[in-house]
């Protein structure tokens, strides 16, 4: 199947929608991005993708060139999932899969808000690490111009597929398979970076590559950073406001473990609240918290470098429990970093500093009182 051949008038009216909900989403937008919203068509990167129905991943095509509810989906202010554990929602059939996103199309309002943070100018040499659908390189080289636009994603299909996608589109930016936590050294030094895949610490890659002056805006550990390299080769920012759920780089290694169940047994009451975790403000807070080795699924906690493993799990009349396995409990962390954020009146993203330096990578705050807090990442 190919895209479906919209009526212009229609399409046009489409992406002023998409970038009139874009701007609403952020009063200091850049007119640069929301023109480039105006110009780049979202659809011809995304002719199929999934949408979840009875917690399956089925692929949506285009029925026809009137399909007014699909053209209606792709020009929403949502994330397309394009692939579910490695199968592209082309290549998948109509009895849906169940499996995580792999790859997608992120929300527009956040590619604004990194687009608008990145402050891409004509010229810009410009690195992106996850290419995906190749939306976000196509608005890259509005903004850019032709020639400056590397972009990298980790298989040969996601790769061809959006080059070829980026070529209909009038777009040619250099495209390559490459694993993103290297970069892509031949095109170095870039004047931007940008990853669309989320990072616990920036790769030292990604430091090295960047040209003194030049800005990186990278996913870290729940929030969005944007950091300036100086000349001596460290790289300090902030974060942004924007709540950035994005999946994860993977590199190298390969799968990332399996989250295991906690073992029946050991279960205690909690005072906290599974539903601490949905807030993005204490989340962020709490990553700094937890180990670097833990990883968050839902309302499971896991540390593979030990075995221990928290679920918390709400009750309809409102208590709350915790299963545990392994030596640590790890909920207790969690607990305790509640408290200290209820008790510095929920310190936000943006109040937050990083600095990534060869000797090492740092997240820090200042209370109001002018006591500092700084957390190895
Ligand atoms: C949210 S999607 C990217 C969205 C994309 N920028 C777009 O406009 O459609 C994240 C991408 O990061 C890619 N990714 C994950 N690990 C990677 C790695 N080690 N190297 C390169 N890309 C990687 C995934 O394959 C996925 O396509």
């Amino acid at each position: 199947m190919t895209t479906a051949r919209y009526d212009e008038a229609r399409l046009l009216q489409a992406r002023i929608a998409l970038a009139s909900k874009v701007e609403r989403g952020s009063a200091v937008l850049s007119s640069r991005v929301v023109e480039a919203f105006l110009n780049v068509p979202r659809h011809p990167f995304v002719p199929v993708f999934y949408r979840e129905e009875g917690g399956l991943h089925r692929p949506w095509w285009a029925a026809d060139a009137a399909d007014e509810a699909w053209l209606r989906e792709v020009y929403a202010d949502q994330v397309l999932v394009t692939e579910v554990d490695g199968v592209h929602a082309e290549d998948a059939g109509p009895e849906g899969r169940r499996g995580v996103a792999t790859s997608s199309s992120t929300l527009p309002s956040l590619m604004a808000d990194m687009l608008d943070a990145l402050d891409v100018r004509p010229g810009d040499q410009v690195l992106e690490i996850g290419t995906g659908t190749g939306y976000n390189a196509a608005l890259l080289c509005h903004l850019a111009g032709a020639s400056g636009v590397t972009t990298v994603d980790r298989t040969d299909q996601l790769v061809a597929t959006a080059r070829s996608r980026l070529h209909q589109a009038g777009f040619e930016p250099t495209v390559v398979r490459a694993d993103g936590a290297d970069g892509h050294p031949s095109g170095a030094p870039y004047d931007r970076i940008i990853a669309t895949c989320s990072v616990r610490r920036l790769p030292q890659a990604w430091l090295d590559q960047c040209a003194p002056g030049g800005l990186i805006v990278a996913p870290m550990g729940g929030a969005v950073a944007r950091l300036t390299k100086l000349t001596d080769g460290r790289a300090v920012g902030r974060f942004l406001h924007s709540p950035a759920a994005f999946m994860p780089l993977r590199s190298g290694e390969g799968a990332r473990p399996e989250v295991p169940e906690p073992e029946a047994g050991c279960q205690r009451i909690t005072g906290t609240s599974a539903r601490v975790l949905d807030d993005p403000g204490f989340s962020f807070w709490a990553g700094l918290h937890l180990r670097p080795t833990v990883i968050r699924e839902g309302r499971n906690l896991y540390d593979p470098a030990d075995g221990s493993a928290a679920r918390v799990q709400d009750h309809p009349d409102g208590s709350s429990t915790v299963a545990l396995t392994g030596p640590h409990d790890l909920w207790q962390t969690i607990e305790a970093a509640h408290r200290t954020w209820l008790a510095q009146n929920r310190p936000r993203r943006e109040w937050f500093t990083v600095e990534a330096a060869p000797e090492g990578q740092f997240v820090s705050y200042t209370a109001p009182d002018g006591t500092s807090d700084r957390w190895d990442v």
